[in-house]
């Protein structure tokens, strides 16, 4: 057993380690978004300003109304209430309805589709660039990003912001992402709820495999065919 321990501290020592350094962005300058999947509130309210401050410019075309709806048990009548604005079906895919050329005309570039951008960049990420926003009249919109420098990107969430305390407008922010984080993976509602309940099976598993090898080799050892030594 020592032995055993010996070999594996500091594997395992090294192992946390490394995965802190992952985890943390180069520079270290990326905020916590600590965002919860399996918090529905959260979501709910993420979709709701999705749609109201972003599907303007931004698609997700990955993703269908009526899926969200019922990943998300929100009801087909709230669903067109509160997340579709432009005579949408709710089998439609989440498509902004912003030309490109126009779009190119009025920011230099299209607001790229949303779908995968929890996957590319990170909930930090996204949650650090939505608050990073600054004044600097430099700039067409009058802002810039600390993370997207000299982002052509509006700051969208700036009237949002204003007659709200910071926790709330954070959180928000955390709800956008989570949402976004959803919309990246969807089936992350239900494997990361699958996942720990497999592992409780695997440990229920394991200690009554453990108790059923004591009972076998108690007999082998010093059992009929083996005299107490
Ligand atoms: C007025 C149009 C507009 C609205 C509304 C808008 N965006 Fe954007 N967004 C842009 C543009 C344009 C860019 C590209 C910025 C750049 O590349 O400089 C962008 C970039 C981004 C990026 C970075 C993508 C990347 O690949 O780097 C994220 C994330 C993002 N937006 C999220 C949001 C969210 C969340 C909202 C809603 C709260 C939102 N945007 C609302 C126009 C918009």
């Amino acid at each position: 057993m020592k032995k055993l321990l010996k070999t594996t501290l500091p594997v395992l020592a090294g192992l946390i380690l490394s995965l802190n350094t992952l985890a943390s962005p180069a520079g270290g300058t990326l905020d916590r978004a600590n965002t919860d999947i399996n918090n529905q509130n959260s979501l709910q309210n993420g979709a709701k300003l999705f749609m109201n401050y972003c599907s303007g410019c931004h698609s997700i075309s990955f993703m269908r109304y009526n899926r969200i709806g019922k990943d998300l048990n929100i009801s087909d009548a709230d669903v067109e209430k509160y997340l579709m604005f432009n005579g949408e079906k709710t089998g439609d895919k989440v498509t902004s309805s912003m030309p490109d050329a126009g779009a190119v005309k009025w920011f230099g570039t299209t607001p790229p589709d949303l779908s995968l951008i929890s996957r590319s960049k990170g909930t930090d990420w996204i949650y650090t660039y939505l608050r990073g926003f600054y004044i600097d009249e430099s700039r067409p919109f009058g802002v810039n990003n600390k993370i997207l420098v000299n982002v052509s990107m509006p700051d969208v969430l700036w009237e949002a912001r204003q007659n709200k305390s910071t926790e709330d407008f954070d959180q928000d922010v955390r709800d956008i992402t989570n949402f976004l984080d959803y919309v990246g993976e969807p089936a992350k509602l239900v494997r990361v709820d699958l996942g720990y309940k497999v592992l409780g099976f695997l440990f229920v598993l394991f200690i009554l495999s453990y108790l059923l090898k004591k009972e076998y080799w108690k007999d082998v050892k010093y059992g009929k065919w083996r005299a107490k030594d």
